[in-house]
C-alpha cells in the first residue's frame, strides 16, 4: 500500500506528463476515474490496498452482511467523560477542558465473526466517540493488549494469511506462521508481550490501550507524543485459560450487561507522555516503564443496548477522526486503519442488517417511572 502526502492510500495526481494534454473537464473525469481505479487496486495489481485488506478479512471470516469486517460482535454503550482539566496542559482539545462530555461507545471482541462464541476470542475492545457540546468530535478504538502485533499494513495483511486456518486441518499451518515470524521479528517480540499479559475475566475489569502513538497539541502550539489508556476501576481478576465451551457462548457480553445492571462502570483516562526517542511510528514497541502519566478524567458508562439504527452500529470508529488539539503521529497504522475502516463501513452500511447475537434486555425503568401501586387504577 502506498501512502500519499496526506497520509491516505489513494495518492493523486499521477505524474504531470500523463495529464498534460487534457482539458479541465477531462482532468476532473480522469481524476475521479483514476481515484476509483486506484482504490480498487486496478492500476497496480500487485499493490496492497484497503480493498484487498477487507477482501482478506472476508475470505478468512466469511461475509456477514451488515457487520463490521473486524471486531464484528459487539454491543453499544453510552455515558459521559468527566474531564478534571489536567489533560488541558497537554492538549487544547475541548474534551480536556474541565467538565462533562457525552460519549457513545462500543465493546467488542476482536474477530470478524459476529456469531463466534466469546471463548473463541482473545482480544476485547472499547471504542469511544466523545461529543463535546460546541467542540469537535473525537473517536478512538482501544484494545486490551499491551502492544499491537504488527507495525504496518503489509505486516497485518501477511499475518492474516499466516494465522488463517488451513482448510485441510481447520488449524493454522505452523510452517506458514514460522516463516512469517522469521520475516517479522517485531511480531514475534510483540506476541511474546501479548501472550504474557494477564487476561481479565471480562470487559468490565479489562483496561484498554490506544496502542498507536498520537500527538497532543496545547494552546501554545506545543506538540507532545502520547499514548492513552482507559484503566478499569473494577478490580482486575485474572482468568487463564478462557473458559471451555460449556459456558454461555455470550458470557462476556452477558456479564457486562449484568455488571451494568448493578451500577455504572468507571474507567480512568490515563495519558502516557512520551520522551524524545520513544518510538511513535511502531505500535509493536512498548515505551519504557516510568514515563509520566496524566490522569485526565473519568469515563462513566451507564447504559447498554443492542446495535441498531443510529447508535454505535452506525459509527465508523476511524482513529483519524481527531479534534483540534489531538493529531496523528508518524505511525503508518493510523492511515492504514482509517482507509480499511472506511471500506468496511461502506460495505456494511449498504448491506441488509441481521440482528446482533448480543441482545441486552431493555433497560429497567427508573424507580420514578414505575407504575404506582396501592390501589390506583
Ligand atoms: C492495519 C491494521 C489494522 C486493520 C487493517 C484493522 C481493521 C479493522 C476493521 C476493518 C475494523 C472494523 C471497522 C468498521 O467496520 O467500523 C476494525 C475495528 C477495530 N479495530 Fe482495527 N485494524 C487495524 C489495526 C488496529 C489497531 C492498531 C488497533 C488499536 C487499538 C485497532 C483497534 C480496533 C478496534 C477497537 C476496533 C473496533 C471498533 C468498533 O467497535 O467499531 N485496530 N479494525
Amino acid at each position: 500500500m502506498k501512502k500519499s502526502a496526506h497520509g491516505r492510500y489513494w495518492p493523486w495526481p499521477p505524474g504531470p506528463g500523463v495529464l498534460a494534454g487534457l482539458g479541465a473537464t477531462g482532468l476532473v473525469i480522469a481524476g475521479v476515474a483514476g481515484a476509483f481505479a486506484y482504490t480498487g487496486g486496478l492500476l497496480s495489481p500487485g499493490a496492497l490496498t484497503q480493498t484487498r485488506i477487507i477482501d482478506r478479512f472476508q475470505a478468512i471470516n466469511g461475509v456477514h452482511p451488515g457487520f463490521r469486517r473486524n471486531h464484528a460482535k459487539g454491543v453499544c454503550v453510552t455515558g459521559t467523560f468527566a474531564s478534571n482539566g489536567l489533560g488541558a496542559r497537554l492538549s487544547r482539545a475541548a474534551v480536556f477542558a474541565p467538565g462533562s462530555v457525552p460519549v457513545i461507545g462500543r465493546f467488542a471482541v476482536g474477530i470478524g465473526k459476529p456469531f463466534l462464541p466469546d471463548n473463541g476470542t482473545e482480544v476485547r475492545s472499547l471504542a469511544l466517540s466523545f461529543r463535546p457540546a460546541g467542540g469537535e468530535e473525537w473517536r478512538t478504538g482501544m484494545n486490551d493488549i499491551p502492544v499491537f502485533p504488527v507495525k504496518d499494513a503489509e505486516g497485518f495483511y501477511a499475518l492474516m494469511a499466516a494465522s488463517a486456518a488451513d482448510p485441510g486441518t481447520g488449524k493454522p499451518d505452523p510452517a506458514r506462521m514460522k516463516d512469517f515470524l522469521a520475516a517479522h521479528p517485531e511480531t514475534a517480540r510483540a506476541l511474546a508481550l501479548i501472550r504474557a499479559r494477564p487476561f481479565s475475566t471480562g470487559f468490565a475489569n479489562a483496561s484498554y490501550n490506544g496502542l498507536d502513538a498520537f500527538r497532543f497539541v496545547d494552546a501554545a502550539g506545543r506538540s507532545t507524543p502520547v499514548r492513552w489508556s482507559m484503566v478499569a476501576l473494577d478490580p482486575f481478576v485474572a482468568q487463564t485459560p478462557p473458559p471451555a465451551g460449556a459456558r454461555d457462548p455470550n458470557y462476556l457480553f452477558d456479564d457486562l450487561v449484568a455488571r451494568l445492571d448493578a451500577g455504572p462502570l468507571r474507567y480512568r483516562f490515563v495519558v502516557t507522555v512520551g520522551q524524545p526517542g520513544d518510538p511513535t511510528g511502531d505500535a509493536t514497541l512498548p515505551w519504557p516503564a516510568g514515563r509520566q502519566q496524566v490522569d485526565a478524567g473519568t469515563l462513566t458508562l451507564d447504559h447498554v443496548e443492542a446495535e441498531g439504527p443510529g447508535n454505535c452500529r452506525d459509527i465508523n470508529y476511524d482513529p483519524l477522526v481527531l479534534p483540534d488539539g489531538i493529531a496523528a503521529s508518524d505511525d503508518p497504522l493510523l492511515s492504514a486503519r482509517s482507509a480499511a475502516y472506511s471500506v468496511s463501513f461502506t460495505r456494511r452500511a449498504g448491506e441488509p442488517k441481521t440482528p446482533s447475537e448480543v441482545q441486552p434486555p431493555p433497560a429497567r425503568p427508573a424507580a420514578a417511572d414505575l407504575p404506582k401501586t396501592g390501589g390506583e387504577p
